[in-house]
């Protein structure tokens, strides 16, 4: 293991040049996977954009009823024709979510937290390779906590459900959890990004920064943008339209979707930028035609 004197400050990211090793794959750091996963991995990125809209409603895992999703089986049906993919827990998807339906599913795996605790960076791999493959998951979703008291615990969850994912072609995604305590900066999504994608996971889930172009040419895998807290709408518009140019993925949005009021609207205006490459101007004005 390299010592940590004299560290050098990385600098060089290329961030102009294309990542080298694409092997024939539209997605990135798949050239080295099977089948399965490369399946897998097109259920969720757009062939034609590359991109995804991942709709997140997890968040009852350790928040409970959240507002906005007070009635699962209500909210997210409406929004489904208009995301790519569902991130859920495997309760709100069978109880709430009908199964017929042709969404990919980013399936949150780990647990552990509640609001009632202060460090939520405490998790276990709550659900196992067995109910994903049932729920025929398209990706298992592990909250990381790199540089939290959990950071040890959180990455042997992540390493399992990778070697399970490996073994049965299922991707992982590695989700950079940000507590009260963490940076929002770019040298630590850097930093939590890199670690995560080195550990072997196929995608990595974080949030958009300065310099976040380099974030993203650091990270050999996709990155799909989370929306974090509630925005004005033009707000969250440019927050995703700024990640799609720096090279995310995608966005995996949850509370800038079902806490707008106009939820489906905005599903709609994300959806212009990540496929149809809007810009946030144009997706704001989009928006604000739709819900007059
Ligand atoms: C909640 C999550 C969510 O999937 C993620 O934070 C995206 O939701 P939001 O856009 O509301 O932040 O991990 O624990």
């Amino acid at each position: 293991m390299a010592d940590k004197d004299g560290l050098k400050i990385a600098k060089d990211y290329h961030v102009s040049e294309p990542f080298a090793n694409m092997g024939g794959s539209y997605i990135k750091g798949a050239a080295g996977l099977d089948w399965g996963m490369r399946k897998h991995l097109s259920h969720i990125f757009d062939p034609k954009s590359g991109n995804t809209v991942m709709f997140a409603f997890d968040h009852g895992y350790f928040m409970g009823s959240t507002a906005g999703l007070e009635r699962l089986d209500i909210v997210v049906p409406k929004l489904m024709p208009y995301i790519d993919c569902l991130m859920g827990t495997r309760g709100a998807l069978r109880t709430c979510i009908p199964a017929e339906n042709r969404k990919a599913v980013a399936l949150r795996v780990s647990s552990g937290s509640s609001m009632l605790n202060d460090d939520l960076s405490h998790e276990v791999v709550a659900v196992d390779i067995e109910d994903a493959i049932r729920m025929n998951a398209d990706c298992m979703a592990v909250q990381t906590f790199i540089g939290a008291d959990g950071q040890l615990q959180s990455l042997d969850n992540l390493s399992r459900v990778i070697n399970a994912g490996f073994k049965y072609s299922i991707p992982t995604l590695g989700v950079v959890a940000v507590g009260k305590d963490m940076e929002r900066t770019d040298r630590y999504f850097k930093l939590a990004t890199r670690i995560i994608a080195e550990m072997g996971v196929q995608m990595v889930k974080t949030y958009y920064c300065d310099n976040f172009e380099e974030v993203v040419a650091a990270c050999p895998v996709p990155i799909v943008v989370a929306g974090g807290k509630k925005l004005p709408e033009a707000e969250a518009l440019t927050m995703a339209y700024r990640s799609i140019q720096g090279g995310a993925r995608g966005l995996d949005m949850g509370r800038n979707i079902f806490q707008s009021d106009h939820a489906v609207e905005m599903a709609q205006a994300i959806g212009k930028i990540v496929h149809e490459g809007f810009t946030d101007k144009e997706a704001l004005e989009f928006y604000q035609d739709a819900i007059h």
